[in-house]
């Protein structure tokens, strides 16, 4: 196999290793959680989901399921030893399996568990629920109409914003929309619950967040979280998808275990999961604002109304980002933001990538369209008037400050990497010599806040031991999911020690190791759980240097440890050669760690604080082609610049900028749900839900890390935060299309029908299950 990154020291912070197991990816010997051996006794489970998107549900008669040769247990509400709620917040009641009424198309009503998976969907579809229907709510508007809202609004305003957009020389008012997202993960949600003796159970369960899988298994069960153990060695994907929802499915499959007292996985069909788990945040968006002849944006009033889906879930948290990231990178001095979660009768809407900042920071976007119309001028000279800090303010208008210098920074490497106004000049002259293709261009900048709203989420352990032999164990609280953060981790581990990283032997999350974890999200993994394992190693590498001291009869500050040795002077000795000493003078060799973000704090109810760490960076500019036509387009060419700080590995991090505009593109231009007049989902596959492929890569992505701009807090060795920033950066390509079609209105997602301006048409309904 050949080796196409660079091969820098083994051992350097900012090395671009591989991902952890990249290889064993590629061989198929990494082991997912459908991959583990099945113990003997294994049953398998099926979910029963409500074909009806609102109505009263009559207890359910269970008998034609336990009829179906295979079947072991069927399991309603009923049968929940502990409670029936799966609410990740805790501060609403969310049922595992719908009671009396159901309140969404895919809702679990049951749980079917048989001697093989076949059976078990098909007792699953033997059920007959009887539902008498209600009327669903299926948009954000009938939610708005009805006052069906989730939670109280969260609003955030600064000035008299009421006085300046009445006096304000140009004034403006849109609305627009933007559509939600399917994770599409390549491993579907999956667990495996194992009964151990005394109602211990061990979770094997696909999750961003272990400690959230016990909490709420036990919660279901109604026992103590010491009893459950959930292990996550890997995810074949995340995205947001599996913060919450993978909850709720593992403690399902934990109720089958206790219930048959065997071994049960449940692994839903592509279809399944896609009807029952819940998605991106669909938002309709409107404002006003009122301007001046120089395109400065002097007042705004703003309402984010996000479809939440039928449960509260992470709601709270996606608007908190949405409303915080409304002014992204800019700076108004007067303004209202109101962010809303509505109930509607669909699929419990949760984390995707972002966490609503996509959606908040599409706002600001839409305005600069209309300002430029009003003004005369381009939308990118409104961008550059209107950028936080400079002749502007800098505060955010929840009072936290932004580093204009960056934000110009950025945008001007961006344009020159792009060629902006040689390309400018040249899309013109395309777009004047062809009859029916249009070309535009479009830019974005980025300023995303780093860390979890819910302050008290900002905290991570580890647990490192040193072996006899010099090899080291690393856990941590942070999961993977193919972002790169369990090698960084042990690059941390590995820098403290100064060993090769080969020495460190990387494991799986397990609640049992590293207790109390806050999810993988937020793209704080590599920035929490790096710093927790930097204090477990630094805690060893402290009692090993001073046995090394005592041994040589030096000052241990002379103690050094690098290239996989522990010199002082002319005394040196192999790493191993030290652990085994350190046993034999009976020093222990195990450490936790622990971590809490400094300096963040949030008031909930004024809505103001400083509640990211820092914020990570990012500019790009996209050039697309349009056939007008069809209403078919293509991006010929991206330039994206990233802020990581001193990147911990450069080739994951450019990974993950790669994936994340690549996912932001398919939110933004061709994925697309679909729900019926009913409320039933239609686009339950890859046939009916166009997620980006290969072929929707742009032939051109220049991509850059921003040089020499270390991370001005205390990060884990200056780098910054990545996995989800860059999904923004897609935002461009809607500017771009704008801009192709002559800055028109164009909602989201930019589907070839939205561009062409038309409504279209969809298949037939298929029937839930699995
Ligand atoms: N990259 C891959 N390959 N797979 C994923 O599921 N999830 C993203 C991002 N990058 C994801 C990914 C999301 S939603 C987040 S919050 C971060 O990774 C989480 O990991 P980090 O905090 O270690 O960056
Ligand atoms: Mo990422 S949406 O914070 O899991």
């Amino acid at each position: 196999m050949t080796d196409a990154l660079p091969r820098p020291s083994r051992t350097g912070m900012g090395a671009s290793l591989r991902q952890d197991s990249a290889l064993r990816h590629t061989t198929g010997e990494a082991r997912f959680t459908d991959d583990l051996p099945e113990p003997p006794g294994l049953l398998h489970a099926a979910l029963a989901l409500s074909p009806v998107a609102h109505g009263h549900l009559a207890p359910l008669d269970m008998a034609p399921a336990r009829a179906v040769p295979g079947v072991v247990a069927v399991l309603g509400p009923r049968d929940i030893p502990g409670r029936n709620d799966i609410s990740p917040s805790g501060k609403a009641t969310e049922v595992l399996f719908a009671e009396d009424r159901v309140e969404h198309w895919g809702q679990p009503i049951a749980l079917v568990v048989a001697t093989t998976r076949d059976a078990a969907l098909a007792g699953a579809a033997a059920l007959r629920p009887e539902i008498t229907k209600l009327p669903p709510i299926l948009s954000i508007e009938d939610a708005l109409a009805a006052n069906a809202l989730l939670m109280p609004p969260q609003v955030i305003e600064r000035g008299d914003w009421t006085t300046a957009l009445q006096t304000a020389p140009i004034q403006l008012e849109e609305k627009f929309r933007c559509g939600g997202q399917e994770h599409f993960y390549l491993e579907g949600q999956i667990a495996l619950a194992i009964p151990g003796e005394d109602g211990e159970i061990t979770l094997h369960s696909s999750t961003q967040h272990p400690t959230e899988v016990q909490h709420i298994a036990a919660r279901v069960l109604g026992c103590d979280f010491a009893r459950i153990t959930v292990q996550c060695r890997r995810m074949g994907g995340g995205f947001g998808g599996k913060e919450s929802n993978a909850s709720w499915l593992a403690a399902a499959t934990a109720l089958a275990a206790r219930a048959t007292g065997r071994p049960v996985k449940l692994r839903l069909s592509r279809q399944a999961d896609m009807a029952a788990t819940g998605k991106r945040h669909p938002f309709l968006y409107r404002w006003r604002a009122g301007c001046d002849a120089s395109g400065r944006i002097l007042a705004l009033d703003a309402m984010l109304a996000a479809d939440g889906g039928h449960s509260l879930d992470l709601s709270g948290g996606v608007i908190f980002r949405a409303v915080t990231h409304a002014l992204n990178a800019y700076d108004v001095p007067a303004l209202r933001i109101t962010g809303l979660a509505c109930k509607t009768n669909t699929v419990s809407n949760t984390a995707f990538r972002g966490f609503g900042g996509p959606q908040g920071a599409l706002l600001m976007e839409d305005v600069f369209f209309s300002v430029a119309r009003a003004t005369g001028l381009s939308v990118d000279e409104v961008r550059e008037r209107n950028f936080a800090g400079g002749p502007n303010g800098d505060e955010t208008p929840y009072g936290q400050k932004l580093e204009g210098d960056l934000i110009r920074r950025v945008w001007a490497e961006a344009k020159q990497d792009a060629g902006w106004e040689s390309r400018r000049a040249e899309i013109d002259a395309f777009n004047a010599g062809h009859p029916t293709l249009r070309r535009g261009l479009g830019g974005f900048v980025l300023a995303f806040g780093i860390s979890f709203g819910i302050m008290a989420m900002n905290q991570a352990g580890a647990l490192v031991h040193v072996y006899t032999d010099g090899s080291i164990r690393l856990n941590h609280g942070g999961t993977e999911m193919g972002q790169g953060l369990f090698i960084k981790v042990a690059q941390v581990v590995a820098d403290v020690f100064g060993v090769e990283v080969e020495r460190i032997r990387i494991t799986g999350t397990s609640t049992a190791e590293v207790p109390n974890t806050a999810p993988t999200a937020a793209s704080t993994g590599s920035d929490l759980n790096g710093w927790a394992a930097h204090a477990a190693a630094s805690t060893l590498r402290a009692r090993m240097a001073e046995v090394a001291a005592r041994r040589w009869n030096i000052p241990v500050e002379d103690i050094a440890f690098a290239e996989g040795r522990v010199t002082a002077g002319n005394h040196s000795m192999e790493f191993g050669e030290l652990a085994q000493l350190c046993w034999a003078e009976r020093v222990s060799l195990s450490a936790t760690g622990f971590y809490k973000t400094p300096d963040i704090h949030w008031d909930p109810v004024a809505m103001r604080g400083h509640p990211f760490f820092y914020f990570s960076y990012g500019a790009a500019i996209a050039d697309v082609l349009v056939d007008t036509l069809t209403g078919e387009h293509r991006v010929l060419r991206a330039d994206l610049v990233q802020d990581c700080g001193r990147s911990l590995n450069p080739a994951i991090d450019r990974g993950q900028i790669e994936g994340a505009f690549l996912q932001g593109l398919g939110w933004l231009t061709c994925e697309e749900l679909v729900w019926d007049a009913d409320g039933r989902l239609r686009t339950l596959g890859p046939s009916t839900y166009k997620i980006p492929g290969s072929r929707e890569m742009p032939p051109v992505l220049n991509l850059r890390l921003l040089e020499d701009a270390p991370a001005r807090v205390n990060t884990i060795f200056r780098s910054k935060a990545v996995g989800e920033p860059p999904l923004l950066l897609a935002i461009a390509v809607w500017n771009a299309l704008r801009d192709a079609l002559g800055g028109r209105k164009l909602d989201l997602p930019a589907t070839p029908e939205k561009v062409l301006g038309e409504g279209s048409a969809f298949p037939k309904p298929l029937p839930p299950g699995g």
